[in-house]
């Protein structure tokens, strides 16, 4: 399967002076669901701003063939739909309606066009009954569904979500699990939480203190003791607390 995302030699500090990425080289592939994982602070939410130019750093990074930088910056947003870790950071309209139609009337879509696709959203993701409500009064998990509609009715090649799976409950993990299982676009996932990373993806990036240090399948990366234990990644604290118990 040809690349769609390609990732030469970056290299991103923070104005501080911090060095968030290093030497960084990556390929994600048309279609698949591709995860990057590592402990806090390891530079996942900065690389992932960098798949759509929010952040530009040295190197390259080429999206379906286009470089990212000025120039292209508009065109490889169309193509790069980000949904970060907070969806208070993507909803900021008076209604969940207003939030969704915001970046098609910025494409210059008629309201027509803008309320069919909008409809189409909502009944796909199960959502049309939050249509009028204000954003801000949703729980978190409705705003997390939204702030992912706002980025797919854009109809993106790409989808790169920052940590789609934090602070919910169960039953909306799967949820989301499903809806990001049934899209059919390349999928970016950045997840601290390893076992749900290793169920859902295809290939899994591990990135620790800003470096790539491995790029593998997930029975690969599940069997990578070595690797996990040295990002700190072995600890999961469902299988903590499931030891726990058995030892008992
Ligand atoms: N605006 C900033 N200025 C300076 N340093 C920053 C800034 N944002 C992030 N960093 C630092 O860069 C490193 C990588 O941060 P980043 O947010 O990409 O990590 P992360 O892997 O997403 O972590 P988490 O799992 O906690 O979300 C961290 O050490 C962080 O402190
Ligand atoms: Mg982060």
């Amino acid at each position: 399967m040809e690349p769609i995302i390609t990732i030469k030699n970056l290299n991103f500090s923070y104005p501080d002076g911090h060095r968030a990425l290093i030497d960084v080289n990556l390929e994600i592939k048309k279609g698949e669901i591709f995860g990057i994982i590592g402990p806090t602070g390891a530079g996942k939410s900065t690389l992932l701003q960098h798949l759509n130019g929010i952040l530009q750093g040295d190197g390259d990074v080429f999206v379906d063939n286009i470089k990212i930088e000025k120039k292209s910056e508009k065109t490889i947003r169309e193509k790069v739909g980000i949904v970060f870790q907070n969806p208070d950071d993507q909803l900021f309209c008076p209604t969940v309606y207003e939030d969704i139609a915001f970046g098609l009337f910025n494409l210059g879509l008629k309201p027509e066009e803008v309320d069919q696709k909008i409809t189409a959203i909502l009944e796909k993701m199960n959502l049309s009954h939050l249509k009028d409500l204000s954003s801000h009064h949703l729980s978190f998990g409705e705003k997390k569904r939204v702030a992912l509609a706002t980025t797919l009715v854009m109809n993106p090649q790409v989808i790169a979500l920052d940590e789609p799976f934090a602070n919910l409950d169960y039953k909306s993990v799967l949820n989301i699990i499903e809806m990001i299982k049934n899209l059919s676009l390349t999928r970016v996932i950045i997840s601290q939480d390893i076992l749900l990373a290793l169920s859902i993806c295809d290939r899994i990036a591990l990135l620790d203190k800003g470096k790539i240090i491995r790029v593998a399948s997930p029975i690969e990366i599940a069997a990578d003791k070595d690797t996990l234990s040295q990002t700190g990644l072995d600890f999961h604290p469902y299988v903590d607390m499931i030891k726990r118990f058995i030892d008992k």
